[in-house]
């Protein structure tokens, strides 16, 4: 039998009261979250998001509330009426920061039963992720989870807060619109009033906040939802979330300093303190010196070690002497066997053109005085694992490599990356037996919060990442191809470059880094029609092409367009990083799995032809 609430009001929450409250007659509300049975007295912890209080029902304070007690199971939901007594001192749970008291009930009201979960909320570690996501409602109730959305919420609100008091006003932009330029496919939802025609949703806010500052908002921001029709990975979603935002007149640095300033307060807000300004690096300095665009500053960079061999010795290794030699330092890996070292090699990236030696006994056989030098060029330690990655001269060199005059090839990038990538797969791998990255993920997830100690504030390593190039070479279509949305504007000394040396063009943006992961990326915009006229040429993209995609935006473009740019950040990634979760779908509250399905709400599914009918549409699947 169900109890009503009737009048009765929940006067404080699970996780609050201390021994100071001792004495006070209460009304708690919430879960059952364990219920012990011990005859005469039956206690039951009680649970609502703030935390847990021990519940005592005593058969001869109350008999129908033990009676009440012996029924309810784990998650049923219950009201204590009662008073806070200390416990007893061997009772004392110092674990709990509720642990100094307990509820002598008066009275317990059952306010609903459960049916019985798969797994209960109590669980520390539920393992199967497709489980938890079906009765996401009751995964959702696991402390680990109610603190992340805690987090999110506190890191949310403390950036939108520095982003108002830097001036920046939050306006919405819309969700039915039309195709946005970020490179990923399209959602599309069919028009009923116009048959035949679709709306797209955005992939970013983009277009329209650039709008936004031709009508003189000078600066806008939003936590904007944003859709990509793109495989999944950890750090991807199908929708996710950005803390977007654009401003007129502004310098690179202007825009560094905005987002130095917000993240610092969203960061703090964690517990967590950045040191500004972020370090800048040139995108050909961070590949050469991290095989990445990402770079994780948590771990030792690459080395070149080309100065170790001689020509002779790189002939006999069979490694191409024109391009770079580098080797990778893991710290504390300690001893590795063969077997454990040939396990590795799955990690690494072969199609790249890049080979790898990390056998350093045999590589000592042959040229002991290379072996020696590489670990002194490294600086590695006892017990640090040193692999050296370089271009494999078998691997065909292509047309396109000739292109690149002046800046990294991509023969050379393609061996830095291979490198880079190796680099973070082994220290993921062996990040938490050896403890590679310092502090490990673990030491960030299990600190709390709400006291403000983590102690993780070297955990994270922002970085800036500026100078990308402008352009990539594009085989399939020998022609070079944006690297970026097609709005951003080149370095202005490099303009006179962009028909005749498109390969040295540097695009004006900036890709904002933190370990290993891209958290944001903006740039400083084209705001003139001719400039932006010859980007398309440059791009091979027509008049009319252009008009067609992007027409509204440059009709704007012609109506007193200041100069202006922007950027946006992963709000979700943030929040990842800061909980030290594994994937997004432990900070997004209703994610969608690999497979691009929510499991719970059961969608995507098919539609009735009703529906389909009034939309225009049929659908045509092969069987
Ligand atoms: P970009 O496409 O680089 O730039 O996106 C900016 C940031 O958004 C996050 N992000 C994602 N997070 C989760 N799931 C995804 N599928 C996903 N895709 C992107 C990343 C990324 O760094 N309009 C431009 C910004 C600008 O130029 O102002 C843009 O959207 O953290």
């Amino acid at each position: 039998m169900l109890d009503f609430l009737g009048s009765l009001e929940r006067t404080h929450h699970c996780g609050e009261l201390r021994a100071a409250q001792a004495g006070q007659n209460v009304v708690l509300m919430g879960w059952v979250n364990r219920r012990r049975d011990h005859g005469n007295l039956i206690f039951l912890d009680l649970r609502d998001r703030s935390g847990i209080t021990q519940i005592v029902l005593d058969k001869e304070l109350t008999p129908e509330g033990h009676a009440k007690g012996e029924q309810v199971r784990p998650e049923y939901v219950v009201a204590a009426v009662g008073k806070v007594r200390l416990r007893d001192a061997d009772a004392i749970n110092p674990k709990m920061p509720t642990g100094e008291i307990e509820i002598e009930a008066t009275e317990l009201l059952v306010l609903n039963d459960t049916r019985l979960a798969p797994f209960s909320p109590s669980e520390e570690a539920i393992q199967n992720e497709e489980v938890r996501l079906k009765y996401r409602y009751v995964d959702l109730r696991r402390p680990e989870m109610q603190r992340n959305f805690w987090l999110r919420h506190q890191i949310t609100l403390a950036i939108r807060e520095s982003l108002s008091t830097q001036g920046f006003l939050e306006i919405e932009t819309p969700i039915l619109t039309k195709s946005t330029p970020e490179g990923a496919r399209d959602f599309l939802v069919p028009s009923r009033v116009h048959p035949g025609e679709f709306y797209a949703l955005p992939q970013s806010p983009q277009i329209f906040k650039q709008i936004l500052m031709i009508s003189g908002f000078d600066r806008y921001f939003q936590i904007a939802r944003c859709f990509r029709d793109e495989d999944l990975r950890a750090d991807r979603q199908l929708e996710f979330t950005q803390i977007d935002l654009e401003m007129s007149f502004p310098r690179q640095e202007t825009v560094f300093a905005v987002v130095e300033q917000f993240l610092s307060a969203g960061f703090a807000a964690a517990g967590v303190t950045l040191a500004t300004p972020f370090p800048r690096i040139t995108y050909d300095e961070s590949m050469r010196q991290f095989g990445s665009d990402k770079p994780d500053l948590r771990l030792p960079g690459l080395t070149d070690v080309r100065p170790a061999f001689t020509d002779a010795a790189l002939a006999t290794l069979q490694i191409d002497p024109a391009l770079p030699v580098v080797a990778l330092r893991i710290p504390k890996v300690g001893e590795l066997s063969r077997k454990e070292r040939e396990d590795n090699h799955p990690l690494f990236d072969q199609k790249k053109g890049a080979k790898f030696i990390d056998d350093f006994k045999r590589l000592a056989k042959g040229f002991p005085e290379s072996a020696v030098k590489v670990r002194e060029l490294v600086g590695a330690a006892e017990g640090d694992f040193v692999i050296i990655v370089a271009g494999d001269p078998a691997h065909p060199v292509k047309a396109s490599d000739t292109k690149f005059a002046g800046r990294l090839s991509e023969r050379e990038i393609n061996v830095y990356s291979a490198a880079g990538n190796f680099r973070s797969e082994l220290a993921k791998k062996y990040a938490d037996r050896h403890g590679a990255f310092g502090v490990t993920e673990k030491t960030v997830r299990d600190a709390d919060p709400k006291s403000g100690v983590i102690d993780g504030s070297a955990a994270f390593n922002p970085i800036w990442i500026v100078d990308f190039p402008m352009f990539e070479y594009d085989l399939a279509t020998t022609s070079w191809v944006p690297a970026h949305h097609p709005f951003t504007a080149p370095h202005e000394a490099d303009m006179a470059n962009l028909l005749t040396d498109p390969a040295s063009v540097r695009a004006n943006c900036y890709d904002l880094a933190m370990n290993g992961l891209e958290l944001g990326s903006g740039s400083i915009r084209i705001h003139r029609k001719d400039v932006q006229q010859q980007i398309f040429q440059s791009l091979g993209i027509s008049d009319e092409e252009a008009h067609k995609r992007f027409g509204f935006f440059l009709d704007a473009l012609e109506y007193g367009t200041p100069p202006h740019g922007g950027i946006a950040l992963g709000l979700d990634r943030i929040v990842m990083l800061l909980t030290g979760a594994p994937s997004l779908r432990e900070v997004i509250a209703f994610p969608k799995t690999a497979k691009a399905i929510d499991l719970m709400a059961d969608a995507p599914t098919t539609v009735t032809e009703q529906q389909l009918k009034e939309l225009h549409i049929r659908v045509a699947l092969k069987s």
